[in-house]
C-alpha cells in the first residue's frame, strides 16, 4: 500500500506481518518471543524489500543437465542496523541473505530533547558500491533514521533503503521530506507520538524490550 502521494513510501500491510506487529505490540509478551517476533517479520519485510536485489548467472547441473540460472549477488548488498534494536531486524535479514556485509550504527535518543546522540559507526569500506539496506524497527520523529542516513552518505553510500517495522506519520513525513528518493519500507503506520515523543499505540521501547533492560511484566525470569 503507498502512503499520501510519497512515491517512495510502502506499507506492507500483510496480514502475517500485521499478525505479528499486534503481538509484537502486546505488553505481555515476553523479551523471548520478542526477538523472535522481531526476526519473522523482517524475514517478512525483507522478502518484499529485497525484491530488486540484482543477480548473476551462474552455470550448475542439475541431476538431469547443465544449467544456467540467477543468484542474488550477495557481495553487492550490505546491511545496516541501527543499534540497538536494529540488531533484532539484522537476525532476520541475514536469514535470508546469510554472510552479508553488516555495517553497524550507534544512535540512542537523548531523553528530554528526543534527538539522536551518535556513538558508533562501522561501516564496509565499498559500501559506496553497495546496495545498502538501513534497519531499525522504529520511525518516531525520524531524527535517528535521519541521521543515519546523513552517516551512511558521509561515507559514501549511494543506494539506500530504509526498513521499519512500526512508523508514526510525524516521521515518515520528515524522512520523506529529507530523502524523497529513499525508499521506505513500513509493516505498520500508527497514529502519531505522545508528548515522549513514543509511537501510539506503538509498541513502547524496541531496544528495552528486544534486550530484557525494562522493570516491567515483559522480562523473561532466568532459570539461574
Ligand atoms: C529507538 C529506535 C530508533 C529510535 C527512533 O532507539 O530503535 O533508533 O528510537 O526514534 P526517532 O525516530 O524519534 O529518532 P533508542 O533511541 O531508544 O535507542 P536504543 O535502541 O539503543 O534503545
Ligand atoms: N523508540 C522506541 O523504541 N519506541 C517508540 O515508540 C519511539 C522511539
Amino acid at each position: 500500500m503507498a502512503y499520501k502521494n510519497y512515491q517512495n513510501v510502502t506499507i506492507l500491510d500483510h496480514p502475517l506481518i500485521t499478525h505479528k506487529i499486534t503481538k509484537l505490540r502486546d505488553k505481555t509478551t515476553k523479551t523471548s518471543e520478542f526477538k523472535m517476533l522481531v526476526k519473522e517479520i523482517s524475514v517478512l519485510e525483507g522478502y518484499e524489500a529485497l525484491r530488486h536485489v540484482d543477480t548473476a548467472m551462474v552455470e550448475i547441473e542439475t541431476p538431469i543437465e547443465k544449467t544456467v540460472q540467477p543468484v542474488v549477488k550477495r557481495k553487492s548488498l550490505c546491511f545496516v542496523p541501527i543499534l540497538r534494536a536494529g540488531l533484532g531486524m539484522a537476525d532476520g535479514m541475514l536469514e535470508l541473505v546469510p554472510g552479508c556485509t553488516c555495517g553497524h550504527i550507534g544512535l540512542y535518543r537523548n531523553e528530554e530533547t528526543h534527538q539522536p546522540v551518535e556513538y558508533y559507526c562501522k561501516l564496509p569500506a565499498d559500501i559506496s558500491e553497495k546496495d545498502v539496506y538501513l534497519i531499525d524497527p522504529m520511525l518516531a520523529t525520524g531524527g535517528s533514521a535521519i541521521d543515519a542516513v546523513k552517516m551512511l552518505k558521509k561515507h559514501g553510500a549511494r543506494r539506500i533503503t530504509f526498513i521499519c517495522i512500526i512508523a508514526a506519520p510525524e516521521g515518515v513525513e520528515a524522512f520523506c521530506k529529507a530523502y524523497p528518493e529513499i525508499p521506505l519500507y513500513i509493516g505498520a503506520l500508527d497514529r502519531c507520538l505522545n508528548e515522549n515523543a513514543y509511537i501510539c499505540p506503538g509498541l513502547g521501547d524496541c531496544g528495552d524490550r528486544t534486550f530484557g533492560t525494562t522493570n516491567g511484566t515483559t522480562e523473561d525470569r532466568p532459570i539461574i
